[in-house]
């Protein structure tokens, strides 16, 4: 008697041109995972789609016409989806100058764009029969510190938004998660945050011998998604050895 061979998971990660979504888009390919990659920058993940065997979409998570479009590239079912698109914009500026706009691209990305994806994805979560959200917060969303009110406000944000959904799909078999990052050493979020200043944006590793690193965060991605149907890893804080807490990092000069 032949046996029906299972179909192929597949996986959504939102942000997968670079940094951590990148490296999970790897790691979910690995395990098995048809991988969606989902960026607006087209040629990079176009060359991890080819790496990986997976499926590059041009998505910016912010425009709902775009993000009808990966649904309609995802199609009917889905297993994972990872909602990494994020960053922090506009500096480390207190509250007192803050800039409006900064705060408004932040609120867009981590918040708006989370749940417009899983908005437009959810009925094929559902129709996988066991589909897991997983949504990249941060320490940020965790508790507050000088100069981050505009990034931890949106990170707050996700965890919130993420506590709101599982209580919604409780009867659902769709899981719910969040990982929480602290300190992880990608190439562009500092980047990305300064402006391009190099020198500001390498300032928060300064004296840190090992800060975590996106495989790090793709690997507990991985292990999360990987539970069977029945565990959900609701939250889970990950920080490099050299960062107790956001106030009290290990520097070494
Ligand atoms: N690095 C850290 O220390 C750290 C700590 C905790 C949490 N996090 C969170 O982890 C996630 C990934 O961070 P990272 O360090 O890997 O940063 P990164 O290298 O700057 O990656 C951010 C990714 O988000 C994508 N993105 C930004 N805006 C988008 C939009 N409108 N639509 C679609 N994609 C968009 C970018 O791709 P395109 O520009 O090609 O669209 C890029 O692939 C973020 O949510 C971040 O807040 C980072």
């Amino acid at each position: 008697m032949t046996s029906t061979p299972p179909a192929t998971r597949t996986a959504v990660v939102t942000g997968a041109s670079s940094g951590i979504g990148a490296a999970t888009a790897r790691h979910l390919a690995r395990a098995g995972y048809h991988v969606f990659c989902a960026a607006r920058r087209v040629d990079r993940i176009e060359q991890l789609a080819a790496e990986v065997g997976g499926t590059p979409v041009a998505c910016d998570v912010t425009d709902e016409a775009s993000v009808a479009g990966l649904a309609a590239a995802v199609g009917g079912r889905l297993d994972v989806l990872v909602n990494n698109a994020g960053g922090a914009f506009g500096g480390a500026t207190p509250v007192a100058e803050a800039d409006s706009d900064a705060w408004r691209r932040m609120y867009d990305v981590n918040v708006i764009g989370l749940m417009q994806v899983t908005r437009a994805l959810l009925p094929a979560l559902v129709a996988s029969g066991d589909g897991v959200v997983l949504n990249v917060g941060s320490t940020a969303g965790r508790i507050a510190y000088e100069g981050g009110a505009g990034y931890t406000a949106a990170k707050h944000g996700t965890q919130v938004v993420n506590e709101t959904l599982r209580l919604e799909l409780f009867d659902q078999p769709v899981r719910v998660m969040e990982i929480a990052p602290g300190m992880v050493k990608t190439e562009e979020f500092g980047l990305v945050r300064f402006d391009g200043d190099e020198e500001k944006a390498m300032a928060a590793y300064a004296g840190v011998a090992e800060p975590l690193v996106a495989d790090d965060v793709a690997e507990a991605i991985a292990w999360m998604v990987s539970r069977p149907s029945h565990v959900s890893i609701d939250e889970l804080v990950i920080r490099p050895k050299a960062q107790a807490a956001q106030h009290k990092v290990h520097r070494v000069f």
